[in-house]
């Protein structure tokens, strides 16, 4: 007999939605699996750099996201990014880092490379995952699928408010640059590109709290177990 496959929640969007603390506070609620997609194209790009490869080098690029042994551990109430035992948290969380990472992946082979990776993330009891293609190319069956939006100036402005908070000094106009630069190279590309899935329920979060999102999507999932939907 075989079994079913763990369930998976979808949340994708483009960054400062509020993706990443929502995806989150949900794995915390419910006692599953978190998958920050993102995280791992941050990874590649950042050790492709150590490494000293062209960051268009589409099939060295692919060959190293294949070895990618990453995990996500909560360490006093935060997320750290550990990739084959080293913790890389501090390197794949820069501005710039994120630039690269949208270039990186952009190449098909490290795109299908990372399918696998993040497919095994998908582990009983379940598993929230943050990304881009979550709910259209990696976990297409998932339960639940969540697209946030957001305006292009809310989304600068909270991304501003979290360097701030970490001490790191940007200009919000030059922020609000880098997002729609990101965004237009996010949606374009062929493979995977950023956009809802059919079935995804949409949630713009430019005027919504974290709490009010939270809840919103909460009770996504307890109408989903109740059969709805
Ligand atoms: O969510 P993030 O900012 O950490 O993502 C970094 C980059 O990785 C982003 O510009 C787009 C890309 N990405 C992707 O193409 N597919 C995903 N599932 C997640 C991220």
């Amino acid at each position: 007999m075989t079994s079913s496959p763990a369930p998976v929640i979808a949340v994708d969007g483009p960054s400062g939605t509020g993706k990443g603390t929502l995806c989150v506070r949900l794995a915390r609620r419910l006692g599953w699996h978190f998958l920050d997609s993102g995280a791992l194209y941050r990874v590649v790009a950042a050790l492709a750099e150590r490494s000293g490869l062209s960051p268009g080098d589409g099939p060295r690029l692919g060959r190293l996201a294949a070895t990618l042994d990453i995990a996500f551990r909560e360490v006093h109430g935060g997320i750290r990014v550990h990739c084959n035992n080293e913790d890389l948290t501090e390197v794949v969380r820069t501005e710039s880092c994120g630039a690269a990472a949208s270039k990186v992946a952009a190449l098909p082979e490290v795109r299908a490379a990372l399918l696998v990776v993040q497919k095994g993330f998908r582990r009983a009891p379940g598993l929230v995952a943050d990304g881009r293609d979550m709910g259209t190319v990696v976990f297409p069956d998932a339960r639940l699928k969540v697209f946030l939006t957001a305006s292009p100036e809310a989304r600068a402005e909270r991304r501003y408010n979290q360097l701030k908070q970490q001490g790191i000094n940007v200009r919000l106009a030059t922020l609000r640059q880098d997002i729609g630069e990101r965004d237009v190279r996010d949606s374009a590309r062929t493979v995977s590109p950023l956009r809802p899935a059919t079935d995804a329920v949409v949630v713009d979060t430019s005027d919504l709290g974290i709490d009010a999102v939270f809840e919103r999507v909460l009770c996504l999932v307890s109408d989903r177990d109740a059969g709805g939907g």
